[in-house]
C-alpha cells in the first residue's frame, strides 16, 4: 500500500513537469487534473489529439477486426500515446459487471450483480457503492480502465426492454443509487460512464425515434436523474444515446450536450457516443460530442480523417479539438485511471465478490403480498412443491451488451434467441437446491411449468407451492408488460389447486398479474444476479427479512400507461416522433395525477416485521431546501430494515403531480428499536424549472411533507412555509448537503 502511494506520488510529480520536481514544496503544489490535462495537451500534436477522440469496437464485427491491442471480446479501445505516458483506454460494459461481447467465442466469466432496477429496489446507496466497487475491481483485474456503467434512464414505460439496466422511475432515487454505483466503480481508479444521455427510454426505434418533451419537464425528470447521478458519482464520462431529442440526435444535440450538461451542470469529463450513435463530424464536434466510440458501428469514421480535415480547414476550431482531448485527459487524471495501470489477468476473489452480489439481491427482493403470513416458510412446512421458471437450475438474467457470463456457464443453454438480442441466460444459482439445503427436514420437489394441469396436480397436496415466473428482456427490444408464454395460466392452475401458493417473479420491471388476488404471496426478485438462488431462498425461509421497495410503479394494466399502445413497430431502427406528453409526471406521479389505482405502488415493500413511521418535523434550510427529521420504529418481533420515504406536496405552486419523493433513508432496526434520522431535501426537488429565466424557482408558501411506507401509504405528516427562492440553472448543493459522501479515493479490493 505504502509503495503504491509513493509510486503514485512520483508519477503525479513527474507528469507535472521538471519545474515542480525541482521545487521544494512539491506536495503543496501538486497539480490537479485540469493542470495536468493542460500540461499534457500542450505537448501533443494534432494527430495525437485526434487519436484520443476516436474509439474502436473491441471485438470482431461484420468481418472487421479491432486493433490488436484491444482486449479480447470487449466493447471498446482507444489507443494511448506512449511517448507522453498516456494510457490506452480499454472499455468494457456495463452496469452489473464485466461483460463479454456476444460475438466472442470465449467469454470472460465474471461476477454479475443483480439488475440495476434491483439495486434501485434496495433504496440503499451503500449497497450500490459496494456493488460498484466490486464490479469496478473486476474490470480493473480484467485489464479495463473504462466501465460503460451507470445507466440512469427513467422508467417511463414498464415495457422498455432495458429497464433492468436502469435505476427506476424517480429522479432522486435513480440519481442517488446510480451515482453511488459510479463512485464505487471509480474508487478503483478507473473511469465510469453514465448513460444513455438522454431520454432513451424505449428501445423501439431507439436509433431513430425523436423525443418531444417540454424542456422544463425534462429538467425535473430524466435530466434531473442524470444531474444527481453526475453530482454524486462524478463520472469521467457520459455516453450520449442513439435517439433524437427535439429533432437532433442526442450525440449532436447542442441543448443536451453544450447547454445543459457542460454549461449548466459544469460537467468537466468527456462525452462519448453510444456505439453507432455518431452521425456527423462538424455538427457533432461543435454541439458537444468529445469522442466517437465503437468504430466501425458508425457509417463513417467521422472523428478520424473528416475531423482532421475540418480542424485543418478551420470548420472546427483548434480550441474545440483541444477541449475534446483535454476532457479525455482530465477524466484519466481525475479518476486515477491515467496513473494506475491496469493488468489484464490480475487475481479475482470470486467468493468474496459473489457475497457482495448476494447482499445486494437480498436487499433488492420485494415482498409484494403476504396474506396470512404464508412466508417465511416455517418449520411446520413439510412438503414444498416448486414449479417452473427453471428454478431447479438457476435464475434469469437480462441480455444485450450488459450481459455478464457467469462462472459455471449458462444453466439453461439453448433457449431462443441464442443469438442477439440473446442469448437467454440463466445464472447457475438454483433456488430449488438452495431451498433443499436450507430446509433439510422438508421434502422440496420440482415440476416443470410447461403443463399447468400436471403442475397443479403436483402442487395440490403440498403445504406450500411456489411458482417461479419469468419475463426475459434484452437491449434493442421492448417487451409486453406480461410474463412470458403460458405462465399466467400456470399460476392460475396451481393457485386454484392450492391456495397456499407463492409466486416468485424474475422480471425486467412490472408485469400484469391477473392472478394477484388468487395467490397468497408474491415476491419480486428481478434479475437477482449470480447468487440469486441463494438470496431468494434466504428470503423465502426468513434467514433474510425482505427490505426491498419498488423503484417503479407496478401498473394494473397497460391501459393505465401514458401510452397504452406502445408506439412504433418493433424495430430499433424505426423513425417516428415520440411525444412525452406526460412530461415529468412519470410513474407514481402519473398515477397520482390521473387518480389511477396501480397494482402495487412505487415505494411498496413488505417485511416479516412491522414498523411505525413518525413523527416527522421539518424546517427551512439556508440553501432554499428543507431539513427533515423523522423517526422509524420496529414494532414487530424480528430484526428488519425499512425505508422512510418522504414525499412533498406544494400547496400553492402547481407541480407536475400531487407529490414528489424528496428524501429517503433506509434503517436497520432490532425488535422494539427506533432511529431518528435527519436528511436534507435538495431545493431543486421542490422547484419548477423556468426556461425563460433559466432558473429553478421555489414558490413561497406552504408545503406538506409526508412520511410513509410507500407513495400510497402516508403515516405521518407535517407542513412548513418556505420563503421561496430562485436558484440559477447551474446551482448544485454544497458537499455536505448531498447526503452521505460516497467513500472516494479508497481503492477497491
Ligand atoms: C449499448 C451501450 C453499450 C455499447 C457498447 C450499445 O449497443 O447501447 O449501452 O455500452 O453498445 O457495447
Amino acid at each position: 500500500m505504502q509503495v503504491r502511494k509513493l509510486t503514485r506520488f512520483w508519477l503525479l510529480v513527474a507528469a507535472a513537469g521538471p519545474a515542480l520536481m525541482l521545487g521544494t514544496s512539491a506536495v503543496a503544489q501538486a497539480p490537479g487534473p485540469d493542470e495536468r490535462a493542460a500540461a499534457a495537451l500542450s505537448k501533443m500534436t494534432l494527430d495525437e489529439k485526434l487519436q484520443l477522440v476516436f474509439g474502436y469496437f473491441g471485438s470482431d464485427w461484420q468481418g472487421k477486426k479491432p486493433p490488436a491491442a484491444a482486449r479480447y471480446g470487449s466493447a471498446g479501445y482507444v489507443p494511448g500515446i506512449p511517448r507522453l505516458g498516456i494510457t490506452p483506454q480499454w472499455q468494457t460494459d456495463a452496469g452489473v459487471g464485466v461483460a463479454t461481447q456476444g460475438g466472442a467465442a470465449v467469454k470472460r466469466e465474471r461476477t454479475s450483480l443483480p439488475s440495476g432496477i434491483a439495486t434501485a429496489a434496495t433504496w440503499n446507496p451503500d449497497i450500490a457503492f459496494q456493488g460498484g466497487r466490486m464490479i469496478g475491481s473486476e474490470a480493473r483485474a480484467s485489464g479495463f480502465n473504462v466501465m460503460l456503467a451507470g445507466g440512469v434512464n427513467l422508467a417511463r414505460d414498464p415495457r422498455n426492454g432495458r429497464n433492468f439496466e436502469y435505476g427506476g422511475e424517480d429522479p432522486l432515487l435513480a440519481g442517488t443509487i446510480v451515482g453511488s454505483e459510479i463512485a464505487g466503480i471509480q474508487s478503483n481508479h478507473i473511469i465510469s460512464t453514465t448513460k444513455h444521455y438522454a431520454l432513451n427510454d424505449l428501445e423501439t426505434g431507439r436509433k431513430g425515434h425523436d423525443v418531444q418533451i417540454d424542456p422544463a419537464a425534462a429538467r425535473i425528470s430524466d435530466l434531473l436523474a442524470f444531474q444527481l447521478a453526475i453530482e454524486r458519482g462524478d463520472p469521467g464520462s457520459v455516453m450520449c444515446s442513439y435517439n433524437k431529442v427535439h429533432g437532433d440526435f442526442a450525440c449532436e444535440n447542442d441543448w443536451l450536450l453544450n447547454k445543459v450538461l457542460k454549461q449548466d451542470w459544469g460537467f468537466k469529463g468527456f462525452v462519448m457516443s453510444d456505439w453507432g450513435a455518431t452521425h456527423s463530424t462538424e455538427k457533432a464536434a461543435l454541439n458537444g460530442l468529445d469522442q466517437e466510440s465503437g468504430w466501425p458501428f458508425d457509417d463513417k469514421a467521422y472523428f478520424r480523417e473528416p475531423l482532421k480535415d475540418a480542424v485543418t480547414a478551420g470548420r472546427v476550431p483548434q480550441s474545440r479539438i483541444d477541449d475534446m482531448a483535454r476532457r479525455v485527459l482530465r477524466a484519466l487524471y481525475a479518476t486515477g485511471a491515467g496513473d494506475d495501470p491496469v493488468a489484464a489477468n490480475a487475481p479475482i476473489d470470486y467468493p468474496v465478490n459473489e457475497a457482495v452480489s448476494q447482499a445486494d439481491a437480498e436487499q433488492a427482493i420485494v415482498l409484494l403480498k403476504n396474506q396470512g403470513n404464508l412466508l417465511p416458510l416455517g418449520p411446520n412446512v413439510r412438503r414444498i412443491v416448486i414449479v417452473g421458471g427453471h428454478a431447479d437450475k438457476g435464475v434469469l438474467a437480462g441480455s444485450g451488451s450488459s450481459l455478464v457470463y457467469p462462472r459455471g456457464g449458462n444453466a439453461v443453454p439453448g433457449l431462443e434467441p441464442t443469438g442477439w438480442p440473446g442469448p437467454v441466460m440463466y445464472f447457475p444459482s438454483s433456488p430449488l437446491r438452495e431451498l433443499q439445503r436450507l430446509a433439510p427436514n422438508a421434502s422440496v420437489t420440482f415440476v416443470e411449468g410447461n403443463d399447468p394441469a400436471a403442475a397443479a396436480a403436483a402442487a395440490k397436496s403440498a403445504d406450500v407451492a411456489i411458482v417461479f415466473a419469468t419475463q426475459w428482456s434484452s437491449e434493442s427490444i421492448d417487451v409486453p408488460m406480461a410474463l412470458d408464454g403460458n405462465q399466467n395460466a400456470l399460476i392460475d392452475a396451481v393457485a386454484s389447486a392450492n391456495p397456499r401458493t407463492a409466486v416468485v417473479l424474475e422480471t425486467n420491471a412490472g408485469v400484469a398479474m391477473p392472478w394477484a388476488g388468487g395467490v397468497a404471496a408474491i415476491v419480486e426478485a428481478w434479475y437477482p444476479g449470480v447468487k440469486g438462488g441463494s438470496a431468494i431462498a434466504n428470503v423465502l425461509t426468513g434467514r433474510v427479512n425482505p427490505s426491498g421497495h419498488l423503484p417503479v410503479t407496478f401498473y394494473a394494466s397497460e391501459a393505465q400507461l401514458p401510452r397504452p399502445v406502445r408506439p412504433g413497430s418493433k424495430s430499433e431502427m424505426d423513425a417516428f416522433p415520440l411525444p412525452y406528453a406526460e412530461g415529468a409526471a412519470v410513474g407514481y406521479k402519473w398515477v397520482d395525477l390521473k387518480n389511477l389505482q396501480p397494482l402495487f405502488p412505487f415505494g411498496h415493500g413488505l417485511s416479516y416485521t412491522t414498523f411505525a413511521y413518525g413523527p416527522i418535523s421539518a424546517a427551512p434550510a439556508p440553501d432554499g431546501g428543507i431539513r427533515v427529521r423523522f423517526t422509524l420504529r420496529n414494532t414487530g418481533k424480528r430484526q428488519g430494515m425499512t425505508v422512510g420515504q418522504v414525499y412533498a406536496s406544494s400547496v400553492r405552486q402547481a407541480w407536475e403531480a400531487p407529490k414528489r419523493l424528496v428524501a429517503f433513508a433506509k434503517v436497520n432496526l432490532a425488535p422494539g428499536g427506533s432511529k431518528t434520522v435527519s436528511v436534507n431535501v435538495d431545493p431543486r426537488l421542490l422547484a419548477t424549472f423556468d426556461e425563460a429565466a433559466h432558473a429553478w424557482r421555489i414558490a413561497p408558501g406552504s408545503y406538506r411533507l409526508m412520511l410513509g411506507a410507500s407513495s400510497r401509504d402516508p403515516r405521518s405528516q407535517t407542513t412548513l412555509t418556505l420563503p421561496g427562492v430562485t436558484l440559477p440553472a447551474s446551482w448544485r448543493p454544497a458537499q455536505e448537503a448531498a447526503g452521505p459522501a460516497p467513500r472516494r479515493g479508497e481503492r477497491g479490493r
